[in-house]
């Protein structure tokens, strides 16, 4: 069974990876594509070297088809790293841009024979990645880990009209960690599914074992949104680190102030070296309803058989749903 997603990245389940800063290794992309998704080795977070080793490890580790992602805001010397990614070519299907203009790479990718993935969270940007030729688009709700919109619309709000709007196909993304989000995305007119929080939280991710067990000790309200004093929106777990930026920004510091508190290294500090109270980790408000360290394999597989089950369920146990 194959739909247009599964297609165009020639994956057997249309369940993606998306780009982990610093936490996103070449073991965790091969082990989702292992599983019949599709993983993304990321730049944020890595030297270019790095970025072309775990490339290479990925590579080594699976014979399915994986990408990379390039998010446009997160390295001043971005052209080195579009280089690079040009330099695996051979080895990869995708490259997923987000948090910036992607209108000059787009041409340059698809040149490459590279399928183009953008990240987008309103109708405007999703017709304006579909004009540049996006080959899919991937529609991110507030909700997610990580930067995101500063429109703060939910994935609830923005799926089915970003969905209507263009022709392309479209992947969520945002606080989808079970086979009732996979389910629910569908309904809502996605054609595939995009997780970071829920693959941060397997055996392959090279996150620090602090940072997984502080996702599964997790609840509904474990997150918080940074960033927005200077215009954006970074959604991470709360911990008295980063309340103490929320604190703080509530003084209205500027750029150069806050700096300190929100620079990629009070990240690596406590996902990768897990100094969990000396710094800030990335989650989604999924983080709820993840309960166990799996294997990222599994994870891809339990996925699509949960939300196959969420869907025949919904017929018997409600009898409004009953043809
Ligand atoms: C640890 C972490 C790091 C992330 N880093 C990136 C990144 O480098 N590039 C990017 O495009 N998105 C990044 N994101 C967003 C994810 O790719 C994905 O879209 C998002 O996590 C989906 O929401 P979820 O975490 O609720 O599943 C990150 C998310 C997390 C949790």
């Amino acid at each position: 069974m194959q739909n247009r997603v599964c297609e165009l990245l020639n994956i057997r389940y249309p369940v993606i990876e998306g780009g982990l800063a610093y936490v996103g290794n070449g073991a965790l992309a091969a082990a989702v594509s292992n599983g019949g998704g599709f993983g993304q080795v990321g730049v944020a977070g890595r030297s270019v070297d790095n970025f072309k080793e775990e490339v290479h490890i990925a590579a080594e580790s699976t014979d399915k088809p994986f990408g990379v992602n390039l998010p446009l805001s997160e390295h001043s010397d971005i052209t080195r790293y579009v280089e690079a990614i040009l330099e695996v070519k051979d080895s990869i299907k995708a490259v997923s841009i987000s948090a910036g203009n992607p209108k000059p790479l787009v041409p340059l990718f698809k040149q490459a024979g590279l399928k183009v993935m953008i990240m987008t969270a309103s109708i405007k940007h999703s017709l304006k990645a579909q004009e540049l030729g996006a080959d899919l688009i991937v529609c991110e709700g507030f909700e997610a880990g990580g930067h995101n919109s500063p429109l703060e619309m939910t994935l609830f709000t923005i799926l089915p009209q970003v969905t209507r709007a263009v022709t392309v196909p479209v992947v969520a993304a945002g606080a989808i960690s079970n086979g009732q989000g996979v389910a629910a995305a569908f309904a809502l007119g996605a054609e595939g599914v995009q997780l970071g929080t829920r693959f941060v939280a397997t055996k392959e991710c090279q996150a620090h074992d602090n940072y997984k067990q502080m996702l599964l000790a997790a609840k509904d309200d474990a997150t918080v949104v940074l960033e927005r004093s200077m215009g954006r929106v970074l959604r991470v777990l709360k911990n008295p680190f980063a309340e103490k930026i929320v604190e703080f920004e509530k003084s209205n510091p500027t750029v150069e102030e806050l700096l300190p508190y929100i620079r990629g290294t009070n990240n690596r500090v406590a996902a990768i070296e897990g100094r969990v109270e000396e710094g800030w980790m990335n989650c989604g408000q999924g983080v709820g309803m993840i309960n166990s360290i799996e294997s990222a394999t599994d994870v891809v597989k339990n996925l699509m058989q949960e939300a196959q089950d969420v869907i025949a369920s919904l017929q018997r146990i409600n009898p409004l749903f009953q043809p």
